[in-house]
């Protein structure tokens, strides 16, 4: 083994010695593993933005991490005065969730911090005091999240025999949350039961998550793993290669709709077609109730030149030519076999079962 390939850092951590936001550059993979320290709301907005750091979980933990400092940064302005420093944790929290729009553990992440702030404030604390409570709520938020991937990866194993051959779509691995990941976490966790999966990473353009990060994640835990374009998922599962597809979300609508990155639903659709179960795995801070089904997801529209340039040498598409770059796109949940959450499997029909385990303690 390359010795590039070796186990990774955690995707996402707290620097408490700075205060910094640590993370894996992952537009510099799979190239170069480099952790970079974020201390500005300016360059983590940029970072989530450019995808330094991504992937619906990590964006969360990140986004977290980056409202805590923030606090800490009001606070060292000698912003002492409680309603005046819950105004400023505002403005932090709805910049940074202006960096992406589909990724609901963005806001759901900005949200929780905010809350807490705001009933510590309101309930007498001081500004200062609040600064600790908020570096408590971010690290708890990580060390959720760690705990969820883990428990993903053992009901998600549950769906999986040794030597099964594994499709997944984008990066939905440890590189998209603290740790394990969620469509790779039952991979990751056979792995150390000492289970053998091959496991075929769509290349997912145009960002190519599936070929960079995907596979890089896996090959690093010593996965059998094989790339593929993404228009060779048809002819790997005709082939009889394929016994399951397990990917991520961004978003799960209340019915089950599941959005994720570009290109999963025709995934969806082609597993169907063939026969082969089609698993979504995500943690309930990746389930959105609010929204009754998937047409309500917003969807991240991004720039032209990520299909018609980047990567390439030179440009590959004539000069204004028009460009459609949706990042993500819906499966609708009738395609999709089960849901795979911290808190269990979901199976059909979603609209109850996923009301019912939003109501499980943990
Ligand atoms: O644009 P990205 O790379 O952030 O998109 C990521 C995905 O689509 C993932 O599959 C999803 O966020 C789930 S990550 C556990």
């Amino acid at each position: 083994m390359n010795d590039t390939f070796k186990k990774l850092p955690d995707t996402v951590m707290l620097d408490e010695s700075a205060p910094a936001l640590v993370i894996i550059d992952q537009t510099l993979l799979p190239t170069e593993l480099k952790l970079i320290s974020l201390y500005e709301q300016d360059e983590i907005w940029g970072a989530i933005k450019k995808l330094k750091v991504r992937g619906a979980p990590a964006i969360g933990v990140a986004a977290g991490i980056a409202l805590y400092l923030a606090a800490h940064a009001i606070y060292k302005k000698g912003v002492c005065d409680g309603t005046e420093f819950l105004c400023k944790l505002k403005e932090a929290k709805d910049y940074l969730a202006s960096s992406r729009p589909t990724a609901v553990n963005l806001f759901w992440a900005l949200d929780r911090m905010y809350k807490a702030a705001e009933l510590f404030i309101k309930g007498g604390g001081t500004v200062e005091a609040c600064i600790d409570r908020l570096c408590e709520e971010c690290k708890a938020i990580r060390d959720e999240d760690i705990a969820s991937s883990r428990a993903i990866g053992e009901y998600g194993l549950t769906l999986l025999k040794d030597g099964f051959g594994i499709l997944t779509h984008c990066n939905a691995g440890q590189l998209a949350t603290v740790r394990y990941g969620t469509a790779l976490a039952p991979i990751h966790v056979g792995r150390e039961k000492g289970m053998k999966f091959k496991v075929y990473c769509d290349e997912t353009r145009p960002l190519l998550q599936g070929a960079r990060l995907s596979s890089y994640e896996l090959m690093c835990d010593g996965v059998d793993t094989t790339v593929i374009c993404d228009n060779m998922a048809s002819q790997v599962m005709k082939d009889g290669k394929i016994q399951a597809v397990i990917v991520g979300a961004d978003r799960i609508a209340a019915n089950g709709d599941a959005a994720n990155k570009i290109g999963t639903s025709g995934v969806a659709i082609l597993a169907k077609y063939y026969g082969i179960p089609f698993y979504v795995a995500a943690p309930r801070s990746t389930i959105d109730v609010t929204l009754k089904s998937g047409e309500l997801i917003p969807i991240e529209q991004r720039k032209p030149d990520e299909v018609t340039e980047m990567w390439y040498e030179s440009r590959m598409a004539p000069q204004g030519v028009g460009v459609f770059n949706p990042a993500f796109d819906v499966t609708p949940n009738e395609l999709i076999t089960a849901i795979i959450t911290e808190c269990g499997i979901i199976k059909p029909n979603y609209t109850e079962n996923i009301a019912k385990i939003m109501e499980v303690k943990k």
